[in-house]
């Protein structure tokens, strides 16, 4: 018995084919995860199943009945998209319920009313928040659960899909979330869910498809695979998941020294980065390693402490100064700080610098289109051409565009705030691969930022732990996770 079924789904877009005449169906009570490198086609699979996009060819069945033609059946789908959206300025309760008439509320609508209706809902989705708080001031993790929530507010929905869902989750919540996925499975609905994240794939699903360069390659029970299987795959070729990348020409020269710095969020932290090393920042959402980096870089205040880069008194306070004089900073939120979406690929890397390319008379094209050409190329971004929308490419190749922008402001110390989040595995070893040489053929110093004990490891020669604000410990690469765990906790 199937609740969705859709048969030759193609969707074009200029110059890609998204999707290739692909089959796929859903059973009740099942969850089914979906699997695929970045720009593979997930997320546009489920537009096309949620009635966002009308696929150029194929058909979607909801309960045996044509959904492309009786556009109300797609109400029996409960979507909650990869992008956050929800309205920053409107309160928790109203963002549970908008719009109003559809979540049963008549008439005007009673501010009080809302709230008490939303009270259930955040206890269920564990969520720390009051409902009349507004949603900008909520946790990205928070929002994340709530927009969850939102989706499985009209409890008529039979088939719930969730595009990336744990992304921004810290561990815990991502453990909420999964124990009301399994719920709602157990009420016989069925449940798409679409993650990087192997380990959770496999502790969460029931079946398995996994999608390549727009088409389907490969459905299997959960139970009769395994990870090696699943990569093998997406890629089409063995990856190895022992490899480590820290760089092997870390040499004796201390790059950048930071002495007692504190700061709002961080308090007297003083480490060494040598030229040509990876030092990894390990820590819980919430321990500061952000909010340092961000200050080095001058958008947040320093109360106290010095910084020298390269053997100059860093000027605090004063981002610009920071990014001519070689220190950058890549966020973590790429999508709201790293790229200008609307803009294309070409404009997004000119942007840095502008006043290189700029004359009197106006900016060179050629120059331009020449520079755009050099980073599609050395960093084998993925796209028909520079002029795409950077928006539309995959959050790997986003990533890939904002490294080799970065680069053109020749950095003498890099550092990378979760680069790898929403990201494959077989871009993040790419990603990773670009740290090291960065390291070792440039000796520029890196700095790692990372929740993802594994990648910390793999890639750092020494790790940092902050806890709280604070240093709470420094390990060799070599140094086992229990250990590092029990620092970052607060228990080192
Ligand atoms: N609105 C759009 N306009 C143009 N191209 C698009 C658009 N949306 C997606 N694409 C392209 O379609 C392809 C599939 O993208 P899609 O977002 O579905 O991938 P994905 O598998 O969800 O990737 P990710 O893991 O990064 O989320 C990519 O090549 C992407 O660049
Ligand atoms: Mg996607």
């Amino acid at each position: 018995m199937k609740v969705l079924e859709a048969t030759g789904i193609t969707k074009l877009f200029p110059g890609v084919v998204a999707l290739d005449s692909v089959d796929i169906s859903f059973e009740p009570g099942q969850i089914h995860a979906i699997i695929g490198e970045n720009g593979a086609g997930k997320s546009t699979l489920i537009k096309c199943l949620t009635g966002v996009y009308v696929p150029e060819e194929g058909s979607v069945e909801i309960n045996g009945q044509d959904a492309l033609k009786n556009k109300e059946l797609f109400d029996k789908i409960a979507y909650v998209p990869q992008e956050i959206d929800l309205f920053g300025y409107m309160s928790v309760a109203e963002n549970l319920f908008i719009p109003y008439e559809k979540s049963g509320f008549k008439g005007m609508v009673n501010q009080k009313a809302l709230e008490e209706a939303a009270r259930p809902l955040l206890a269920k989705f564990q969520i720390p928040v009051e409902p009349d708080e507004l949603v900008k001031d909520i946790s990205v993790s928070s929002q994340q659960l709530l927009q969850i929530a939102r989706a499985t507010v009209h409890e008529d929905y039979e088939v719930l899909m969730l595009d990336e869902p744990t992304t921004s989750l810290t561990t815990k919540d991502t453990q909420i979330l999964f124990d009301i996925v399994r719920q709602i499975k157990s009420q016989n609905k069925a449940v798409v869910f679409i993650s990087h994240k192997l380990e959770e794939i496999f502790a969460l699903s029931d079946v398995i498809t996994v999608f390549r360069n727009g088409k389907k390659v490969a459905y299997s029970e959960i139970g009769q695979v395994d990870i090696p299987w699943v990569i093998r795959q997406m890629t089409g070729r063995e990856v190895d998941q022992n490899q480590v990348f820290c760089s092997e020409k870390v040499t004796d020269e201390v790059l950048m020294e930071v002495n007692d710095l504190t700061g709002e969020r961080f308090t007297d932290v003083s480490f060494q980065l040598k030229r040509g090393e990876i030092l990894g920042f390990s820590g819980l959402v919430g321990a500061g390693r952000s909010e340092l980096m961000q200050a080095i870089l001058g958008y947040l205040p320093v109360y106290k402490g010095t910084v020298r880069i390269d053997g100059e008194n860093w000027k605090l306070g004063d981002p610009t100064f920071s990014v001519k004089h070689g220190y950058i900073y890549l966020p973590e939120e790429r999508k709201k700080q790293g790229i200008l979406p609307v803009l294309s690929i070409r404009e997004n890397i000119s942007v840095a610098v502008l006043d290189r390319l700029a004359s009197a008379t106006g900016i060179s094209r050629k120059k331009e289109d020449e520079l755009a050409q050099n980073v599609i190329d050395t960093y084998d971004v993925k796209t028909p051409d520079a002029e795409k929308e950077i928006q539309f490419l995959s959050g790997g190749n986003q990533q890939k565009v904002i490294i080799g922008r970065a680069m053109t402001c020749e950095p003498k110390v890099l550092v990378f705030d979760e680069p790898t989040k929403g990201i494959d595995v077989g871009t993040k070893a790419e990603i990773y691969r670009l740290m090291k040489e960065l390291a070792e053929q440039k000796g520029i110093g890196i700095i790692l930022i990372s929740s993802e004990m594994d990648e910390i490891r793999k890639c750092s020669n020494r790790i940092i732990a902050l806890y709280d604000g604070r240093k709470v410990g420094e390990f060799p690469a070599t140094a086992d996770k229990e250990e590092i765990l029990s620092a970052i906790i607060g228990v080192g």
